[in-house]
């Protein structure tokens, strides 16, 4: 079925461009354009649309108070806001789920829509819409990454460049350089510079651990056993690992070996968030977990309605990490719910999440879906040194 998505913005010249530049879409999308907040409240009266993506200054109704009132009314749409300017006040899930900067680069502007449509589900979930609906706001992507993304990517960039701008960041820089010292990464000897670690790693990994040591610095200790940073940190760097490990020996391309060190760095980085946003309820998970025996997720399910999976992978759609390593922390606990029936990054990280809470050397995976690996032949599959 084709997805509707519904433009606004009252110069009809940027709404032209938009219809030339996209016209490549029209077998999968069906595009409708609006000039104004009214007619596109009068187009959504009349069908639903996947993505609604308007302008954020328009005479009258203007973006804001035209998607906040979209947001109450087609809950289920995705909300994207077009801006020059983009203002972080907004917050990133008070009325919009993406922002994109005008004007829009045509090729960016196909692939967040492509995103938006592929994280609708999870997205316009209810129970996990009204939960970040009590947050004011949900961390930003870190600039610091967003630097490093855009040397990257830049013709000219260059990794030497990478490790300057990371090295002015004192408080990166030492935490990362403890990182690559530490038994996780197996470094060959003392690594006492950005530069050798960077070169060591390399981009991807880099990258990867930039976005952990982001979330987890912003974020304050807690004192609950089941939330605990500390042992989520080394857990999170530990996964991340074994994916990797399983995800090289599988013979992956370099792209989902990437992929799967990524997302198993931060598969639990919803913990972070519902623990430094909701404290009161993650007592009370502990306690249901303590007392029932029950799995952390089953707890957090029926207290808040939602998990921390679901939550980790909705903010990492906003950052904009790949939909299969989105998909990947959604369903880390539970892969038999995707839709993913392929042996990629959602099983190596379920594996490698499995593999690490096992207590050292019990015979049994602790949390694993038998049934799914067995679905995907890889049920007594083993991997070396994970
Ligand atoms: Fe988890
Ligand atoms: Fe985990």
């Amino acid at each position: 079925m084709k997805k509707k998505i519904l433009f606004v913005d009252d110069e009809p010249g940027v709404l032209d461009y938009l219809r030339r530049t996209l016209r490549s879409k029209r077998a999968e999308w069906e595009m409708e354009f609006a000039g104004s907040g009214p007619e596109a409240l009068a187009l959504m009266a009349a069908k639903p649309y996947d993505v609604v993506a308007a302008d954020m200054r328009m005479p009258g109704m203007d973006g804001p108070v035209l998607l906040g009132r979209v947001k109450e009314l087609h809950p289920r749409s995705v909300r994207i806001f077009l801006a020059e300017e983009v203002d972080k006040d907004l917050g990133a899930i008070g009325l919009a789920h993406y922002f994109l900067r005008k004007p829009c680069e045509p090729g960016e502007l196909k692939s967040m829509i492509e995103r938006a449509c592929s994280m609708r589900a999870l997205l316009t979930d209810p129970s996990l819409v009204e939960l970040l609906s009590r947050i004011d706001s949900l961390p930003s992507l870190p600039s610091l990454y967003q630097e490093v993304v855009r040397e990257a990517q830049s013709p000219d960039g260059s990794l030497a460049r990478v490790g300057d701008i990371i090295s002015k960041d004192v408080g990166m820089s030492a935490k990362l350089l403890q990182v690559v010292n530490s038994a996780f990464f197996g470094s060959p000897g003392e690594v006492s510079s950005i530069m050798r670690a960077v070169n060591l790693l390399g981009l991807e990994n880099i990258k990867a651990l930039i976005l952990t040591i982001k979330i987890f610095t912003c974020s304050h200790s807690a004192n609950l056993s089941c939330y605990s940073l500390a042992s989520l940190w080394g857990h999170s760097i530990a996964v991340g690992m074994i994916a990797r490990g399983i995800a090289t020996q599988e013979g992956f391309s370099q792209n989902r070996i990437d992929e799967a060190l990524m997302a198993g760095m931060l598969h639990d980085v919803g913990k972070v968030i519902l623990m430094e946003k909701f404290p009161g309820e993650c007592r009370k998970i502990c306690e249901l977990v303590k007392s029932r025996g029950c799995e952390l997720f089953e707890a957090e399910q029926k207290i808040l309605g939602t998990t921390h999976a679901r939550v980790g992978a909705y903010l990492m759609g906003l950052w904009g990490l790949s939909e299969s390593a989105v998909e990947a922390i959604a369903f880390h606990h539970c892969p038999r719910n995707s839709t993913d029936e392929s042996f990629g990054t959602l099983a190596v990280v379920h594996l490698a999440n499995a593999e690490e809470h096992s207590e050292g050397g019990a015979k049994q995976r602790r949390g694993v879906d038998a049934e799914y690996l067995k679905k995907l032949g890889i049920g007594d599959r083993k991997w070396g040194g994970v």
